[in-house]
């Protein structure tokens, strides 16, 4: 499996801690991974891309405005305020704005730097930022949110003094970042706990660090054989990263075997159970796979609610697969889906990252051709989505080129 699109792009920012050069291993071929490339070299780096590796040669002064023609088109690109306010003391970033799942702010990332003494003002659409030295602080986060605990954590590991982390994040991604972050000589302790204490450090090294697997590109693998009757295993990628996701297709009849920390396999015979899903934060059922889960729940036996916990409007795909013929209603953070034997093929359009790789599993399941449009969000996040289905025998062709060139061909 190859690298999850939400560690590699943190991976990168936090590059910018230490001159010289990092190598980021097993990248995975994402339009995402090309524009964070990007938004390093417009801050001074150069970017180039070998193989499946990733080497990011960072300068001794980096610029440290980011503008918002990329950050538009990377929310992500937040994540290199932590990195560029503690290593220059200064940080202009374009706040992203809005985007198709929700309202996403950043009061808790602001608040927290904040606490730890930077100055923060938000002047033409920028989140402008500026400090001599970062202190360590007690800093308690409302949510457990991966982009705040990520800023903070990578801002604090240059600060004078210890900052304690409460409810942060622990996410896989946040272990792997922060063991990216220990490597480069970071002292963190906690990781993948509620609490992370970070003692700061005067400087940091450049390391090679291997991404971690992709849990969300695996866990839909796994739905798309539960979804279809289909027998699919999955190598590089934890099943300890998915359980709550494997206990649930268990449920709905499918077999899972899992391979100790290197895989697992999802193999269905029948038409799956109808199962109830909660999104919540890791450990619960993750946000990313809400849409495989309501396409699941659009062909399986019986009905099922499923609860969105994480953003404001997930939702928006259900529209989607209504022109599917799909009977599924929403009602703030629920919806209720009732399964069809099967679903009737239509043109669809992609709303995102998770609901378009949702849309084409369901199209798997729907008589005649499905054909989904604005297939760009499925390349920010699923590398090859297109020959792995054909190599799972899908009868599925991609008809658009990509509109950027994807890695390694950065
Ligand atoms: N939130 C705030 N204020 C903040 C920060 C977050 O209100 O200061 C809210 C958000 O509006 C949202 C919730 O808290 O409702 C969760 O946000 P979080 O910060 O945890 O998410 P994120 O860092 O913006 C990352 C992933 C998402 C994934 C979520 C949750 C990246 C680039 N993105 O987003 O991935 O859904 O964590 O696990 O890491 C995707 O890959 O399709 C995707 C959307």
């Amino acid at each position: 499996m190859v690298g999850a699109k939400n560690s590699v792009l943190k991976l990168m920012a936090a590059a910018l801690l230490a001159e010289g050069r990092t190598e980021v291993t097993n990248i995975p071929r994402i339009l995402d991974v090309t524009i964070m490339s990007e938004v390093l070299r417009r801050l001074g780096c150069d970017v180039v891309a070998d193989g499946d590796t990733l080497v990011i040669d960072v300068p001794a002064e980096p610029r440290t405005e980011a503008d918002y023609d990329l950050v538009r088109q990377l929310r992500a690109s937040i994540c290199v305020l932590g990195p560029l306010l503690t290593r220059c003391g200064h940080v202009k970033v374009a706040l992203p704005g809005g985007d198709a799942i929700g309202s996403r702010g950043l009061d808790m990332h602001i608040a927290g730097l904040e606490r730890m003494g930077a100055e923060i003002t938000n002047e033409h659409g920028f989140v402008i930022a500026s400090v001599d030295r970062l202190r360590g602080a007690d800093i308690v986060l409302e949510f457990p949110s991966v982009g705040a605990t990520e800023n903070i954590v990578t801002a604090a590991v240059l600060a004078k003094g210890t900052t304690v982390i409460d409810n942060a994040a622990r996410e896989p991604e946040i272990v792997d970042i922060c063991a990216m972050l220990s490597a480069m000589g970071a002292q963190i302790d906690g990781a993948g706990t509620s609490t992370i204490v970070v003692d700061g450090v005067d400087a940091l090294r450049p390391v090679t660090h291997r991404t971690v697997g992709d849990r969300i590109v695996a866990g839909t693998w796994a739905f798309a054989a539960a979804m279809t009757r289909g027998d699919v295993t999955v190598r590089g990628a934890d099943p300890a990263h998915l359980d709550v996701v494997l206990e649930k297709l268990a449920s709905t009849g499918a077999e899972v075997t899992r391979y100790g920390t290197e895989g697992f396999r999802v193999a269905a015979a029948d038409r799956p159970r109808a199962v109830d899903v909660v999104t919540l934060p890791y450990p619960g059922f993750p946000t990313d796979l809400l849409a495989p889960a309501i396409a699941l729940g659009t062909v399986a036996e019986g009905a099922s609610m499923v609860t969105e916990n994480v953003f404001d409007a997930r939702f928006m795909f259900v529209n989607e697969l209504a022109r599917l013929g799909a009977d599924a209603r929403t009602d703030g953070h629920h919806a209720v889906v009732r399964g069809k034997h099967v679903l009737s093929g239509a043109p669809v359009r992609a709303t995102d990252i998770r609901a378009g790789a949702a849309l084409v599993l369901a199209g798997l399941c729907a008589d005649g051709v499905t054909e989904v449009a604005d297939v760009h969000h499925i390349d920010r996040g699923y590398p090859d989505f297109v020959p792995q289905l054909e190599s799972l025998g899908a009868d599925v062709r991609r008809v658009t080129v990509p509109d950027v060139e994807l890695p390694p061909a950065l």
